[in-house]
């Protein structure tokens, strides 16, 4: 058999992982930054992002038509840009997702100096998860992420992890203490990972 010839690799999919919460000690940014290291060591390129760091206005119609999109929403746009796959850790807020996660996704889908922001969404993929300290680890806040992104046109894969009684899911070393939960953490970022390599398309997104 011929070496394998390394320059004819296709380069890693690049993944945007974030979550939707900005609290320093979010179970959720845990749970994401925890599958930014795995899709790494599973072959993907995670960029890690803490939307603290983006911090918006709410969505207003009045404030757009006045000053435009926020620089942190343009900012987002260009990274989102040159990231074909997305992975997104969703908290719960009474069975709902956070006004976070909905306001930053609401800003970004916005049309700005003839760019369409779904565009930039459209042919996207994503896998989504979750973490609450309570019983059903925000997998209600699953349902409805999954039908926000479909709305803008990404597809979401069939898979999910909603960890449940987030305060005792963590090891100290940030992995999950289940390897029931990190393996199906693997398996989430491993398929998001072989359905991006798949399609192939790496280019960048206006
Ligand atoms: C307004 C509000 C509503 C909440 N509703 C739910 C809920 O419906 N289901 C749930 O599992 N947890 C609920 N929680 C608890 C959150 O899951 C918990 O605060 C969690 O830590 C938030 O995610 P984070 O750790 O990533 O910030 C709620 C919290 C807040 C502040």
């Amino acid at each position: 058999m011929e070496p394998e010839d390394m320059t004819d690799r296709t380069p890693p999919p690049p993944i945007l992982v974030f979550a939707g919460s900005a609290r320093e000690d979010s179970f959720n940014k845990q749970l994401a930054r925890l599958a930014a290291d795995r899709i790494e060591a599973l072959g993907g390129e995670p960029t890690f992002i803490d939307l603290r760091d983006y911090p918006m206005p709410l969505y207003d119609g009045d404030l757009e038509a006045e000053s435009g999109l926020p620089e942190n929403a343009l900012a987002l746009r260009r990274l989102l840009a040159e990231h074909q796959g997305l992975l997104i850790a969703s908290p719960e807020y009474n069975g709902f997702i956070t006004p976070l996660l909905k306001n930053t996704i609401d800003w970004l889908t916005r049309p700005h100096e003839g760019d369409s922001g779904l565009k930039l969404f459209q042919g996207r993929i994503a896998a989504v998860v979750s973490a609450s300290p309570g019983g059903l680890g925000g997998i209600r806040s699953l349902a409805l992420i999954r039908q926000l992104l479909g709305n803008i046109g990404v597809t979401v894969l069939p898979d999910q992890l909603a960890v449940a009684r987030a305060k005792e899911a963590f090891d100290d070393d940030g992995s999950l203490a289940s390897d029931g939960q990190q393996q199906k953490l693997d398996a989430i970022c491993g398929r998001l990972i072989d359905t991006l390599d798949r399609l192939g398309d790496r280019g960048p997104r206006a």
